[in-house]
């Protein structure tokens, strides 16, 4: 398994394997397949309504707990101290598991730092392991750090080859957090699986457009987190670890970068 390790000391796998818009027993099913052929990092959310059925996954894949890295996020109306708290409980009740690998805020809510307390007592009662954000701007994310005075483990936010977010993982990079890519496939949006130029350069590697993509953000130094409910391809999202892309392939596939979210974040 290939990690970094966050500045908890602790590894997180480089590829993990993404639940949202996964529900009940596809989503119990997909976990569990996902753990078999080799994920060892799930990302699950309060909002995904589906910590239960990932739960199930996680009891029917039949991996020892502490070899898997489990992540879930806080959302509204839980965005509160007290709210963030009840919130890690039902998590942990729901997940069927006594720690979480690692908790985010997920979006900079106005009380991002009294729901940040909130998780840094449950870290002290054992619940929680490592504590972040998502979707925070370089200047959200300094002043949370201001007004917190730690720095939070983890960044999440939108990275792909259409808006790698460079700037954004290198001020995370300078303050020793780690910003980890969602929807690093752009949910497939503009055509990002036939694309010509990615498909051309995975060609010359043996691999798939998809496979391409993925090894670009990682040779970045961003970890990714894509979905997919079909096996073959949790396969092939794993398997971008036995090739590099040349600078001038790294370059080329850059010029995708539009400078802005597809999703309407970050504005
Ligand atoms: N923190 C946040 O605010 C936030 C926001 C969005 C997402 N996330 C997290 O990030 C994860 C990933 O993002 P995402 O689910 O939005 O989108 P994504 O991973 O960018 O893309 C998922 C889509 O790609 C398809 N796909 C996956 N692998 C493929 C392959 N090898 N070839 C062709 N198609 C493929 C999937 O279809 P099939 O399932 O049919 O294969 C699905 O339609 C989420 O699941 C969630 O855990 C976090």
């Amino acid at each position: 398994m290939h990690t970094v390790t966050l500045n908890t000391g602790r590894a997180m796998p480089l590829v993990g394997f993404g639940t949202w818009a996964l529900r009940d027993e596809a989503c119990a099913e997909a976990v569990a397949a996902a753990l078999r052929c080799g994920y060892r990092l799930i990302d699950t959310a309060q909002m995904y309504r589906n910590e239960d059925a990932v739960g199930e996954g996680l009891r029917r894949a039949g991996v020892p707990r502490e070899q898997i890295f489990l992540t879930t996020k806080v959302c509204s109306p839980a965005d509160s101290y007290e709210g963030t708290r009840q919130q890690i409980d039902a998590a942990l009740r729901h997940l069927g598991t006594d720690y979480i690998d690692l908790f985010l805020i997920h979006e900079p809510y106005r009380d991002a730092p009294a729901m940040y307390r909130a998780m840094q007592e449950a870290r002290a009662e054992g619940k929680l392991r490592a504590l972040g954000i998502s979707n925070f701007s370089a200047r959200e994310m300094e002043a949370f750090l201001r007004e917190t005075g730690e720095v939070p483990a983890v960044n999440q936010a939108e990275a792909h080859v259409f808006y790698p977010h460079l700037d954004l993982a290198a001020a995370c990079a300078e303050r020793g957090v780690v910003m980890q890519a969602w929807s690093p496939f752009a949910e497939g949006r503009r055509h990002l699986f036939t694309n010509e130029l990615l498909s051309a350069i995975g060609r010359a590697h043996g691999k798939t457009a998809a496979q391409t993509a993925l090894r670009f953000l990682l040779q970045h130094g961003i970890p990714v987190i894509p979905k997919t409910a079909k096996p073959a391809r949790m396969k092939e999202n794993l398997d971008v670890f036995d090739f590099v892309l040349s600078a001038e392939e790294m370059a080329a596939i850059g010029k995708l970068d539009g400078g802005r979210s597809l999703f309407g974040w970050y504005e």
